[in-house]
């Protein structure tokens, strides 16, 4: 394989997923993702974090043609999350004097997952660990994605290996820096990681951002998607925006509907909201859609307008999956409006309404529900709804 230096002697060890179709089992990759590991040569070798255990063989074939024959000496473990941690059993058994770098919550984690408990160096906020020429320093950034994350910043060549921070789905298809690829086609990838794995933790990934931000930064070196080496404001600014949930003037409909009466709604709805100015709508079948990508939707605009048939006197099942999902990720300061169909006995508008309390968002109308198909005066409160966000949202 290509040999791939971020600087001299620190060099790239990251694989290509583009089999699995659900990260986590649960979130759809249609671009793969790539699992990013890092390894510094010097007169101590350490490994920054594994690879996804289904590349284990070659990972450790790349490991010894890069070492030589030399023992590796250190695993950093900034993440414990299987994705990343996924050969550490295999580097121990191939490494067995090596010592796991970590802070306490990790080595909780590993005894938890992998029963490895010896060789263990814990480190704190600003602890240094020097490998040679090259000097590693560590700093816990909680919750950024679980509680044991931290990140390692190699202060020569002003590296930091950031862990999921800054991570990106989609593979890394030749080129491996984001100087060497359109990062467009990144885009809507880093926000669906950011807002999907690590949006819940946004106030912690504030702190995480206020702590990085005091670092002389030359790469950014995450553990998947492009590893940035110029224009880091690009991807800094970024997740400035999003983990303070600052948004665009648009909306996001989302609708649950079973014989297309609410989904005309939410048809009606947008049209008047393009009438009144708004550019950005995106309009959801809940069904359709895998709320992944509804949810990066919320982080880039401002208004959430969603709609539910009643089913069996509750919410729509997708849209109750949905809204479940909003609520446990506390997402911030939007613009609501609810709409729905009656069905025979309600359901659908009456627990839309729980959600508008959960959530605490700006509830800019009074919800509209129709009995059946859309009909005159609900098509007027349907129009006057959108006029409704469409004063708050473009003043
Ligand atoms: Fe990429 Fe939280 O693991």
């Amino acid at each position: 394989m290509h040999q791939v230096n971020l600087a001299e002697d620190i060099y790239y060890l990251g694989f290509n997923d583009r089999r699995t179709h659900l990260f986590e089992n649960f979130w759809p990759i249609p671009y793969g993702v790539s699992y990013n590991s890092y390894l510094i040569v010097d007169e101590k070798i350490a490994l920054i974090d594994t690879v996804e255990r289904t590349f284990i063989d070659d990972y450790l074939e790349q490991i010894d043609s890069l070492t030589q024959g030399r023992d590796v000496d250190y695993l950093v473990i900034n993440h414990m999350e299987p994705d990343h941690s996924g050969a550490l059993k295999a580097v121990v058994a191939r490494y067995p004097n090596i010592t796991l770098v970590g802070n306490k919550k990790t080595f909780d984690l590993v005894a938890n997952y992998y029963q490895v408990s010896e060789n263990q160096l814990e480190v704190y906020d600003d602890s240094e660990l020097p490998l040679g020429k090259h000097r590693l320093t560590f700093a816990p950034i909680p919750m950024v994605h679980w509680p044991e994350t931290m990140v390692t910043f190699e202060i020569t060549e002003k590296i930091l290996f950031s862990g999921d921070a800054f991570g990106s789905f989609g593979t890394l298809d030749g080129g491996i820096f984001n100087d060497e690829l359109n990062i467009a086609h990144y885009e809507e990838e880093l926000l669906r990681y950011f807002s999907n794995i690590v949006g819940k933790y946004c106030p912690h990934t504030q702190r995480a951002l206020k702590k990085i931000q005091t670092l002389d930064l030359r790469v950014l070196a995450p553990t998947h998607g492009p590893v940035w080496r110029s224009n880091l404001k690009y991807i800094l600014d970024r997740y400035e925006k999003w983990s303070t949930y600052t948004t665009d003037p648009g909306a996001v409909i989302v609708y649950g509907s079973m014989y297309g009466n609410t989904a005309k709604m939410a048809d009606v709805i947008a049209r008047q909201l393009a009438v009144r100015g708004v550019k950005n709508i995106r309009v959801y079948d809940a069904s359709k859609t895998h709320a992944s990508y509804i949810i990066s939707d919320i982080f880039k605009y401002k208004a959430f307008i969603i709609g539910s048939a009643a089913y069996n006197n509750e919410l729509f099942p997708a849209v109750e999956s949905l809204v479940t999902k909003i609520e446990h990720m506390g997402i911030k300061n939007h613009l609501l409006g609810i709409f729905g169909s009656y069905g025979w006995n309600g359901g659908g508008v009456k627990n839309l309404q729980k959600f508008a309390e959960t959530i605490k968002w700006e509830l800019v109308y009074s919800p509209v529900e129709e009995k059946g198909t859309l009909k005159a005066e609900k098509f007027g409160q349907c129009i006057e709804l959108a006029n409704a966000m469409v004063d708050k949202l473009l003043i």
